[in-house]
């Protein structure tokens, strides 16, 4: 299919998300559209997907103007789309999810699950996909789940196939895994619309590259240009990528957990049996794909979550069950993976949020009252110094972008005396410039000698911060490495797999 967007604008009320956009896909190519969290992305997609309706601009496949009312006309002109949160019936086999919403008119009153299953078997051995018509969905890992997807738009004959973000959940091997499935459907001549903020993906698979910032393509890119150039175009001026690190002299431990169990909201084990240390003066970077435990564990470290058993010990003092308040007053800084739930009261201002953990403390309260001054003084510094981009202190937290509202975090965390900083998920969401940024001042809190632990789904993040990277899986460790150890290994750890872990 060839398919151009020819000056794609779309607002949401006086907000425009895309600027007279125009892209052009040839067949079997992969075209890659890179930009930062907020450029725009996912609002051209829905709108070439017909989940939303342009202001301005047409829409031509194959030289003809189409218009779509939703995305039943958009699959019908061979548009598939693989949507970040996938869209499929848990309980289903494969071969259920791929017929649903197909299924033959009531005329013939049963589906031909036969000959769907054959179908499905031939696309999946066509490209490589090695999906089982009749597995469970709920039973196969995430990375086989995504390729039920694409098998099912596939199926039904899609010739351009938008893939959103699709390896954020991903391990490196299943990213691998679906570069290899793309470069097979573009070469059977299959366009491809590959949505990424990550530039190592663009620079392996991209034909072209679009990059689109603040709603607007701001230029085109080879996969040949370096991560540095693909990033300043991405953000609008040069960005350092790489965290400058001083070497590592670890000093006494400072945290240590123990054979720590703890259940999920469902009361099901989700750490067993996790025992780290972490010593002064190091990061240590805990990797592993999305829910493997690594949420809970860090819940109950802070304090929100219910310990089974195990300890938990801060600077000597055992902190298992301690209340939040509690684990912050022995020394805990902690950035939330939640940052609306758990870091910010965003109807609050910013120089309130900055005092969050201790307002009711001197210097910000004085016998029971606050001291507006204090609080003032403070927040005004800490916009300074942090660089948190507001028009006033007094703004309400919400008004913040994703990037700045992190910051806010950031500061607060790192500007209170701690002994232990632990961050999750840091910089999840965030552009370039504001990854920079959270990036070096978690490495200058490391390089004056304080411990953190850094859970991060993002390997390039956890090769980046660690001295030493912990995987979990399944709940467990399932190796301690060192930052010098290949990405497949890792990625395999991320799996599982424990036969290539060296310990530390
Ligand atoms: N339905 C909506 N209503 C209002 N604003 C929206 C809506 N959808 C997206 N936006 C805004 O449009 C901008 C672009 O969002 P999006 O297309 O999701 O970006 P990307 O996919 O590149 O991260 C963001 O600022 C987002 O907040
Ligand atoms: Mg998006």
């Amino acid at each position: 299919m060839r398919l151009e967007l020819r000056g794609i604008t779309k607002r949401f009320g006086s907000f425009t998300a895309n600027d007279q956009i125009s892209i052009t896909v040839e067949p079997g190519q992969i075209h890659c559209l890179l930009g930062e969290n907020g450029a725009g992305k996912s609002t051209l997609m829905n709108v070439l997907f017909g989940l939303l309706h342009p202001d301005e601009g047409e829409i031509i496949i194959d030289g003809e103007p189409v218009k779509f009312e939703d995305s039943g006309e958009a699959v019908r002109r061979g548009i598939g789309m693989v949507h970040q949160h996938f869209m499929l019936v848990p309980v289903f086999t494969v071969t259920e999810n791929v017929v649903l919403g197909f299924e033959p008119t009531k005329s013939i009153n049963r589906v031909d699950y036969k000959k769907a299953t054959d179908d499905i078997r031939r696309v999946s051995k066509e490209f490589n996909l090695d999906v089982d018509p009749d597995a469970i969905v709920e039973n196969l890992p995430v990375g086989l789940q995504q390729r039920v997807e694409i098998l099912k738009s596939l199926s039904h004959d899609a010739e351009l196939l938008i893939l959103d973000e699709p390896t954020a959940v991903l391990t490196p091997q299943e990213i691998d895994a679906l570069m290899d499935i793309m470069r097979s459907l573009a070469a059977a001549g299959k366009s491809i619309l590959f949505i990424t903020h990550k530039l190592k993906e663009v620079k392996a698979v991209a034909d072209v590259i679009t990059v689109i910032r603040q709603g607007r393509v701001v230029g085109t890119a080879q996969p040949t240009d370096s991560e540095g150039e693909l990033a300043s175009l991405m953000v609008g001026r040069d960005v350092n990528l790489t965290v400058e690190k001083s070497t590592f002299t670890p000093g006494e431990e400072v945290f240590e957990i123990r054979d720590l169990v703890v259940r999920d909201d469902r009361g099901l084990i989700a750490v067993n049996g996790v025992s780290l240390d972490v010593r002064a003066g190091e990061i240590l970077a805990l990797a592993g794909v999305q829910g493997n435990g690594q949420t809970e564990l860090v819940e109950a470290i802070a304090g929100m979550r219910h310990v089974e058993s195990g300890t938990i010990t801060l600077k000597g003092r055992n902190i298992t069950n301690a209340s939040p308040r509690r684990v912050l007053d022995a020394g805990l800084g902690h950035i939330p993976e939640d940052r609306h739930r758990d870091g910010l009261v965003l109807s609050m201002s910013v120089a309130d949020n900055l005092v969050l953990n201790t307002p009711r403390r001197a210097p910000f309260a004085k016998h029971g009252s606050r001291n507006l001054a204090a609080v003032k003084e403070n927040a005004e510094r800490l916009v300074q110094e942090f660089d948190i981009r507001t028009t006033s202190i007094y703004e309400d937290a919400s008004s913040l972008s994703g990037g700045n509202q992190q910051k806010v975090i950031v500061a607060r965390e790192l500007s209170r005396p701690l002994d232990f900083l632990m961050a999750s998920q840091p910089t999840r969401g965030l552009d370039v410039g504001s990854i920079e940024y959270v990036h070096k001042q978690i490495v200058d809190h490391r390089n004056k000698g304080n411990a953190s632990l850094i859970v991060s789904s993002e390997l390039d993040e956890v090769l980046a911060l660690g001295d030493r990277i912990a995987v979990m899986y399944a709940g467990k460790i399932s190796g301690i490495v060192d930052p010098s150890t290949s990405r497949e290994a890792i990625g395999l750890l991320m799996t599982g797999t424990t036969s290539e872990s060296e310990h530390v």
